[in-house]
């Protein structure tokens, strides 16, 4: 298939198109860069030995993404194009409203003017707000703690809403769990710009000594040690799911938790850190993250059954390929 992939060079998008060329598919990126750096483009190439072609642009922007829809004829969309940084969408809230939401009207209404049948969009397990694991797909959508969840769950009803009264429209919701891990080659994998937020690489940059210690949002959660659990799936199984979602043959919409179905303290991936890569990191538990929640993880049934995906991959892999991959940075900035 003739795949165009927005966002195509960020973290989860990299190694999805790593794996849909891979399976034989032709892919196009689109991205404007906002998170992400041209590089990737080579290290896609070093890996794979093709160059996907790459449209500079910005899919809010209707004429530019409008150019490439009527040049190429595009048989699926996976749109993974987004503002992702939670704490940044609290303070700059319209700025993620106007981005996730025109870029996810944008491409709709392309698909449908142009005749592409397939849209996987990227949505999230914040969309499931406090209610308790395993989070099964039939869930009601609960009001999430900030902008960023806001812009995920009006996303799903939107793409609902045109697969609804459009036959031929067929949208595939993907709920992600915890993304972390990186490509095996140590080439590609997540490096967000300045202080991380999300856990696995704020572990990373302590374990090479860029930060100095890591604080634990809370030692008082009902968890089996206290700690915030969650599903962290490995980012290469994740992409993986994306080509089983663009290959599948279901039609209408459907939603599949992208999850490995079980749930790790902050502190089991911490010590598997360490234990797995020889390596300290040194840590202080401290007061909650306002808005997290105790426990999230996955009902990933329905993917297994209907898609045919499951992880492969556990926590070691997990643990060691994101540390393969920032120590590589490591000594590209040193
Ligand atoms: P990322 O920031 O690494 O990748 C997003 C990419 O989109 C970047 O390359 C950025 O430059 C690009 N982009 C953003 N806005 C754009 C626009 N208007 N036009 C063109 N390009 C644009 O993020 P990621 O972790 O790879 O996440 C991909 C998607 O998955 C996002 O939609 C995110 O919200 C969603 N998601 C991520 C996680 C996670 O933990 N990483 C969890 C759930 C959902
Ligand atoms: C966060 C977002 C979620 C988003 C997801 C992926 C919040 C409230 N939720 O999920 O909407 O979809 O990222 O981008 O921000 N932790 C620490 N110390 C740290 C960082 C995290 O103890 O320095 C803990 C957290 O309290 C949590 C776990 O580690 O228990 C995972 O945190 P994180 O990686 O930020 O992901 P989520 O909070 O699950």
């Amino acid at each position: 298939m003739k795949i165009l992939v927005t966002g195509g060079l960020g973290f989860i998008g990299s190694h999805t198109v790593l794996e849909l060329l891979a399976n034989g598919h032709e892919v196009l990126i689109a991205d404007n860069l906002s998170n992400s750096k041209i590089e990737v483009l080579d290290k896609i190439e070093n890996i794979s030995g093709q160059k996907p072609k790459f449209f500079q642009i910005d899919v809010t922007e209707k004429a530019p993404t409008q150019e490439i829809f009527a040049k190429e004829k595009i048989e699926g969309l996976i749109h993974f194009a987004g503002l992702k940084a939670v704490g940044e969408s609290v303070e700059i809230p319209l700025k993620y409203y106007y981005n996730n939401l025109l870029s996810t009207i944008n491409l709709a209404e392309l698909c449908l003017q142009y005749g592409v049948g397939k849209f996987v969009f990227s949505s999230s397990a914040t969309v499931y707000g406090e209610q308790p694991s395993p989070f099964r797909e039939e869930m009601p959508l609960l009001p999430t703690t900030n902008p960023y969840g806001e812009t995920k769950a009006m996303s799903e009803r939107i793409l609902t809403d045109a697969a609804r009264v459009n036959r031929g429209f067929n949208v595939i919701l993907l709920r992600y769990f915890n993304p972390i891990g990186a490509h095996p080659s140590g080439l590609i994998g997540e490096d967000p710009n300045g202080i991380p937020n999300n856990l696995m690489p704020y572990v990373a940059r302590v374990a090479s000594g860029k930060l100095p210690f890591l604080s634990i949002f809370g030692d008082d959660y009902e968890t089996s040690d206290g700690t915030g659990v969650r599903d962290y799936i490995h980012v290469v199984d994740l992409a993986q799911g994306h080509v089983k979602a663009i290959e599948s043959e279901k039609t209408g919409l459907n939603i599949y938790n992208l999850g490995t179905g079980q749930g790790t303290s902050v502190l089991e991936l911490v010590n598997a850190f360490i234990a797995a890569n020889k390596i300290d990191v040194p840590y202080k538990i401290v007061e909650r993250r306002p808005g997290d929640i105790a426990i999230s993880f996955a009902d990933a049934s329905k993917a297994k059954a209907e898609l045919g995906w499951q992880t492969k991959l556990d926590l070691i892999d997990m643990v060691k390929s994101s540390w393969n991959f920032e120590k590589r940075q490591k000594s590209e900035v040193h």
